[in-house]
Order: C-alpha cells, then structure tokens, then sequence
C-alpha cells in the first residue's frame, strides 16, 4: 500500500539516506587492518648523481663479457632481444661491482631499448646493487622459517652486527663486508640461513656464523685473495652434525631398501 502512496522518486531518496547513515555508521566502527605508518621511500626506484656513479662515467664490456653476451643472444629471437636485459646487467653487475647508471645505459644501447625500460628492471629486482657493495655480500634471510629455525635468524643477524660492527644496509669501513637483511631466498629447510655473494651458507650457529665471517676477512686482507681459503658453502656443523643438503638432521627416516617395483605391479595382466 505504501509503494502506492509514496511517489517512486521520494522512495528511492529515502533509502539512499538510510544507506548513506548505515555506511556511515559502519565507517565509525571499521578498523584498518594494519596500524603499521606508511613510510614512502624513494631509496628503491630513485638514481642521484655521484661521483662513482653518474652517466658521464665510460663503461663497456670487456672481450670475454661481449662473448657472454653473444651466447645469451643467441638464445632470442633478434626481434626479442631485449629480453636478455636481465641476464646482461648481471654480467655488468659482475664486471663493474654494481649497477651503475652508466651499466643500465650500455646494455640499454646493446638491446636498443629505452634506458628508461632498463632502469624499471635494475630498480624493481633487489639482486640488482646499484651502490657498491664489500667483497663479501652478506644477506641475511629474516623471514618466517628462517626466524624460527634452528637459533632462529635474530641471533645470526646480531652475530652479524657485533662482528662486523655495522647494521643492516651498512658496509665495513674497511671495504671487506656489505651487510643485508632480505626475504626468503629458498633455503627455508635448512634455517637459518645466509647468503653471501653467490653462495649459501646454511643451518648455521653464532658460533659457526663468527667463524665464518672471521675466515672471510682473513681471505680478504691475504695479499692475493686466496679463494681456497673461502670455507665450504652449504649446510655447517650442526651440533655436530654435517647436512650434506638438506636430508633430515637424524639421517636417512625413509626408503632404506631399494624399492621393488615388480612386487607391487598386478599379476592378473590389468595395470
Ligand atoms: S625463510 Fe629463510 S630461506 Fe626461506
């Protein structure tokens, strides 16, 4: 009976009032999920001239990277070539240190892509330095797994700081350590877990994690960097037990005997 007395349009008005209250309302009692301030950075995505890094500084790669670089194309149709930008600024990364303003620009002109499209690559991949970095890159993975694992990643990261004396995103005064906080790098099984420069370094200890940095610095100020010294990368003693991957700390739990695939195949002819 209503609908007929009350003309279509006043209808309609006073519900968009109810809605509008209700939503109001509902606005009052919402809360954001994360209370966390938004701190806005422009560390990550902004280039700023300085003397070791700005576009008027030469760079090219050397004979043996060109020949790099040509396998790597090979693997492209020359029309998409510009899809090995990645693996190229890793190969300028490796030859020059960091990714420098002036290594973006080369593999731009060698791809012939808008330098403006290799900056949107080297900005967005955080493997990509484009500040120096110490001859050791030590990465310290903080995420969930590695946190709880073992010591859990707090105490190798303090390990970290009081025997490099520098935080997170710092280098060494010396030159010789670059150190990192990051997310997961895959290795969750065998926390906590570094990586520094290409290798893992896993299931470690304050203890093995000093011994370790210790052994690093004595190979950085040996007069021709003796590599051989570098200790072995992979799973460290852990309460004396050597990992040789990432099988269970105990041994072997399953799959002692070699499996007999015939005696559980059908005899009946029927798969
Ligand atoms: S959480 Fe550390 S490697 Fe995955």
């Amino acid at each position: 009976m209503a609908s007929k007395l009350i003309p279509s349009a006043a209808r309609q008005a006073t519900r968009s009032l109810s809605r509008a209250t209700k939503s109001r309302q509902t606005q009052q009692f919402t809360r954001p999920l994360s209370t966390t301030p938004q701190r806005r950075s422009e560390a990550m995505a902004v280039h700023r001239n300085t003397p070791i890094n700005n576009p008027s500084i030469p760079f090219s790669f050397t004979d043996q990277n060109k020949a790099i670089i040509d396998e790597i194309l090979k693997r492209y149709p020359p029309q998409y070539k510009k899809a090995a930008v990645m693996p190229l600024l890793d190969v300028g990364q490796r030859q020059h240190g960091f990714t420098s303003i002036s290594v973006m620009n080369e593999v731009a002109r060698l791809l012939q892509m808008p330098p403006m499209r290799v900056y949107e690559v080297a900005t967005f991949y955080s493997m990509y330095n484009r500040d120096p970095v110490g001859k050791f890159f030590v990465q310290v993975c903080t995420t969930s797994p590695c946190m709880l694992g073992g010591c859990g990643s707090d105490v190798i990261m303090k390990t970290c700081e009081e025997e490099l004396g520098v935080h997170s995103g710092a280098t060494t005064e010396d030159g010789i350590f670059t150190l990192l906080e990051v997310e997961c790098l895959g290795a969750c099984v065998n926390a906590p877990m570094v990586q520094i420069n290409d290798d893992y370094y896993e299931d470690l200890t304050p203890e093995t994690m000093r011994q370790l940095l210790k052994a690093l610095r004595e190979v950085a100020k040996s007069t021709n960097m003796d590599l051989e010294k570098i200790p072995r990368p992979g799973p460290q003693v852990y309460e004396g037990v050597q990992r040789m991957t990432c099988e269970p700390r105990p041994g072997k739990t399953s799959l002692h005997d070699v499996y007999d695939h015939k005696a559980h195949l059908r005899t009946d002819g029927e798969l």
